[in-house]
């Protein structure tokens, strides 16, 4: 296929805030990580705090993210020039007076926030607040953590494998769909300002014994009841429930790397099974990971192409073709 006549728009993209890092793996040195082109270096302060700058110093252009923090200063490793959580240099050790930093002597400097055990950054002022998802801090709720998952592909073809009704039996045969069962069943998608909602009654596979992971275990031919909501661009709240008091939460978001490449984060939030360790749903999610990353990675273009002319949609493909008309909707996707 041709390059997509409508794809992301980066400019609206900077306007949203995306995940960067589970806050696990930021501890007390700094690290790079690349949003939307942009090279950053995530740090913490001395109280803990996480920050995001450029992942340029100034003087050379050498990384920051290979240098180390020293209390409140993240400290080049080239020459020792040392920077404040506001992007001013405050240090020269090569100046006689290594005060005397002249006023030009600073990195760009974005927002960061931390929440739901990631770190998210917004590049400009961010349009909307992060989606709401309490269970993930409620008690008598435990929150696994699975992935990160980088894929060669666009953060939005990677949004739309997950919600992907269709390749559930093709892909993950015994695991999330039942190859007896491909129908997809009826639903609508209902479109509020940029959060997309629509649920389904599903067939699903029982748990099995490797991954006893869905509180499914006593029903034959189990259904699970998936509430979803898409908010855009690249995040996903998908509450499951089979009928009963058990539920399921999962939260996922996608970091976009690049227009070829994306990090996928998830956690998984239940109120049952509590005790089992968290290893059995992290191997669970790698596995389905796994099976869909080859899938998507091969996909062309890379972008979900959000004309729907580019390709062919039917009737149960009803949540791809609202995610294509909402992008476009909200300025998020553009005629380059
Ligand atoms: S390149 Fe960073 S201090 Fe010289
Ligand atoms: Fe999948």
């Amino acid at each position: 296929m041709s390059s997509p006549s409508v794809t992301g728009d980066r400019g609206a993209l900077r306007r949203c805030w995306h995940p960067v890092s589970f806050s696990n793996a930021l501890a007390d040195r700094p690290v790079p990580a690349d949003l939307l082109g942009e090279q950053l270096v995530l740090w913490r302060d001395g109280d803990g705090r996480a920050h995001a700058h450029s992942d340029l110093c100034i003087h050379r252009g050498t990384a920051l993210s290979l240098g180390w923090v020293d209390g409140d200063h993240l400290v080049c490793p080239y020459h020792g020039w040392r920077y404040a959580t506001t992007g001013r240099c405050v240090a020269i050790p090569q100046l006689a007076d290594p005060t005397r930093v002249p006023e030009k002597a600073r990195i760009p400097g974005y927002r960061a926030i931390e929440r739901y055990g990631l770190v998210w950054v917004a590049l400009d002022e961010p349009r909307w607040e992060l989606a709401e998802a309490p269970e993930l801090e409620s008690p008598g709720w435990k929150v696994v953590a699975a992935g990160p998952y980088a894929w060669q592909s666009d953060s939005s073809r990677q949004v739309e494998n997950f919600t992907d009704f269709g390749h559930f039996p093709w892909v993950h045969p015994g695991l999330l769909g039942d190859p007896e069962r491909p129908v997809v069943p009826d639903h609508s998608v209902r479109t509020e300002d940029h959060v997309l909602h629509y649920e389904v009654v599903r067939p699903e596979a029982p748990s099995t014994d490797d991954f006893p992971v869905f509180a499914n275990e006593e029903r034959a031919a189990p259904e699970r009841r998936s509430r979803y909501e898409l908010h855009l661009p690249y995040t996903i709240v998908l509450r499951l429930g089979w009928g009963g008091d058990e539920g399921m939460v999962y939260f996922f978001a996608s970091q976009p790397v690049d227009h070829e490449r994306c990090i996928g984060y998830v956690l998984i939030a239940r109120n049952y099974n509590l005790e089992q360790p968290d290893s059995v749903l992290q191997d669970f999610e790698d596995v389905i990971f796994n099976q869909d990353q080859r899938i998507v990675e091969s996909q062309r273009p890379e972008i979900v192409p959000f004309d729907l002319a580019d390709e062919l949609h039917l009737r149960f493909d009803a949540v791809a073709v609202a995610y294509r008309r909402a992008m476009r909707a909200q300025g998020l996707a553009n005629t380059p």
